[in-house]
């Protein structure tokens, strides 16, 4: 008889590295010039959404669905101009993040396998145009 396969969540020691691996993306997220003007004032909304998706998506309890309905990441992230420049530093903060927490093989791969395709599945914008957009910004900033 085979052994029941364990999930990611379990392998890496469950809620608490979910949650380690969250703070660990968000300090990066939050010194990101090209990143946090995409994200609202408080990250504190977006970090708990963020680990209850990632919990359930590796195999936890299925909390995100339960309190926030079905995931549709990709209609979620519709109203951010996400562009290749935009998906590499998400993905590099997000690998950063596995690597500081310390998850090790095979758990490491997989969630990079996952985050490398899943980010750019979320591109919805061509290139430059993150720059386009904090310009637009800055001009709005200026006029004011
Ligand atoms: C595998 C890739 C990704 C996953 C699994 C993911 C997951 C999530 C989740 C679960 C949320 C919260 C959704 C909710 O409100 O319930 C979220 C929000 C967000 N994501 Fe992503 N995301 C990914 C890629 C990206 C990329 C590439 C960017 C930008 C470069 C991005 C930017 C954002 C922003 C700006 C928010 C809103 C945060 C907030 O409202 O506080 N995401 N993402």
């Amino acid at each position: 008889m085979t052994e029941p396969e364990q999930s990611v969540y379990e392998m890496v020691g469950g809620d608490a590295t979910f949650k380690k691996l969250v703070d660990a993306f968000y300090r990066r997220v939050e010194a990101d010039e090209v990143l946090r003007p995409m994200f609202p004032e408080s990250l504190e909304e977006g970090k708990y959404w963020q680990y209850l998706f990632l919990a359930q998506f590796f195999g936890g309890p299925a909390q995100y669905i339960a309190e926030r309905g079905h995931p549709r990441l990709r209609m979620r992230h519709q109203p951010f101009v996400i562009d290749q420049e935009g998906r590499n530093h998400w993905f590099t903060h997000m690998c950063e993040a596995i690597d500081e927490v310390g998850i090790q093989e095979p758990a490491r791969s997989i969630m990079r396998d996952y985050f490398e395709r899943g980010s750019t599945f979320m591109i919805n914008a061509e290139s430059g145009s993150t720059n386009l957009m904090q310009w637009q910004n800055r001009s709005k900033d200026q006029s004011s």
